[in-house]
């Protein structure tokens, strides 16, 4: 924890170890449980947090394009009473005008939080460690997309999902969402079935931090490429085959055609399985209309969740900083930092 005083906002949100949140590893189980349970109680009640980021200003910049991330952080950031500004790079990546070291340095002097959507993780890390006086949070690079497995498991819970018996499937590649979704998973102590065609499964480094941390949660990870092992799963999960900043590729689309979600696939899961996809959809390819349509679709409560789950991110990470003049410094070590998942285990 930072011994830095606590004097931010007074609407009662417990500060976070990290600094950062460049990945759900970075969090603790309570704390995953934290933001859960304010997403939660902000859904039902905003005004609890009126006023959480007035006097601040918080930047998102983005090199890749965004719907859903871009507009929720920006009415997020305005109904809590902040200020956002939003940094466009997608015609000119980090770090071709001035070093991305340089940028941070900047931003964090008059910024409170920076938001980050960009190719390669390594950005996102190198900013963080730069602006070491405010945190940076990851709005998705080619590994995560913290933001989005909050949303998502605030919709499951919303569903009735056990976080002790339940157990969620993800069909397609072993991308981005799906390494945030086995984290989340992972902390948890939940179940997660990962389908993918074969050489496409998760990232070797992430899904053994996964496997590591579920020996001491109780996390059930199963990594397989046979689709009819979504047989009894809450929620069937599907994304794009081919995510941003990645070549197209036909022969990717021929391998991953036994992977749609379909009715046929939907009824192998069971008839009360939902079907879950973080958009945009690419309807036909990764799911049919039928099943994106289907009463058994929450797509959109997830769309709407993230919101809730990014305000009650900004307020629990922002609840140990001072609510005016940014630019005071803040020691990333002392605040626990992203470097080390695996010590934010439980
Ligand atoms: N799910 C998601 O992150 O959507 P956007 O790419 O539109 O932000
Ligand atoms: N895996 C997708 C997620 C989009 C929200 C991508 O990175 O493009």
């Amino acid at each position: 924890m930072s011994s830095m005083p606590t004097h931010g906002h007074a609407n009662g949100f417990a500060p976070l170890a990290t600094k950062d949140v460049l990945r759900v590893g970075d969090l603790a189980q309570h704390e995953v449980l934290d933001i859960l349970g304010t997403a939660a109680a902000l859904k039902r009640e905003p005004a609890r947090a009126d006023g959480a980021l007035r006097g601040r200003s918080v930047c998102l910049l983005f090199e890749k394009p965004s719907l859903r991330t871009r507009t929720s952080f920006e009415v997020g950031v305005f109904r809590m009473g902040g200020q956002a500004v939003f940094l466009d790079h997608r015609d000119q990546p980090l770090g071709a005008r001035e070093s991305i070291h340089d940028y941070g340095r900047n931003l964090e002097r008059w910024c409170h939080a920076i938001v980050a959507r960009v190719m390669r993780h390594s950005t996102v890390a190198e900013l963080a460690a730069a602006a070491t006086r405010v945190p940076v949070i990851n709005a998705l690079c080619d590994m995560h997309h913290p933001c989005q497995a909050l949303a998502d498991f605030q919709t499951l819970l919303e569903r009735g999902f056990d976080l002790r018996h339940s157990r969620l499937a993800w069909v397609g590649d072993g991308n981005n969402v799906c390494h945030s979704l086995m984290e989340l998973a992972s902390i948890v102590g939940c179940g997660i079935t990962v389908v993918t065609p074969e050489g496409h499964g998760p990232d070797p480094a992430v899904l053994g931090l996964c496997v590591a941390r579920s020996m001491r949660t109780g996390a059930r990870i199963d990594v397989t490429h046979d689709p009819a092992a979504v047989r009894g799963a809450f929620a069937v999960y599907a994304d794009t085959w081919i995510s941003m900043g990645e070549p197209d590729s036909a022969a990717k689309r021929v391998a991953f055609a036994r992977y749609r979600v379909d009715r046929d696939l939907m009824a192998v899961a069971g008839p009360e399985a939902l079907f879950m996809h973080c958009l945009p959809a690419h309807r036909g390819e990764e799911v049919t209309d039928e099943v994106m349509d289907s009463p058994r679709s929450v797509v959109f409560d997830q769309a709407e969740n993230r919101l809730h789950a990014q305000n009650a991110l900004l307020c629990h990470l922002l609840a140990a900083s001072p609510a005016a003049a940014p630019g005071t410094p803040r020691a990333k070590a002392a605040a626990g930092g992203s470097a080390a998942p695996a010590a934010c285990v439980p």
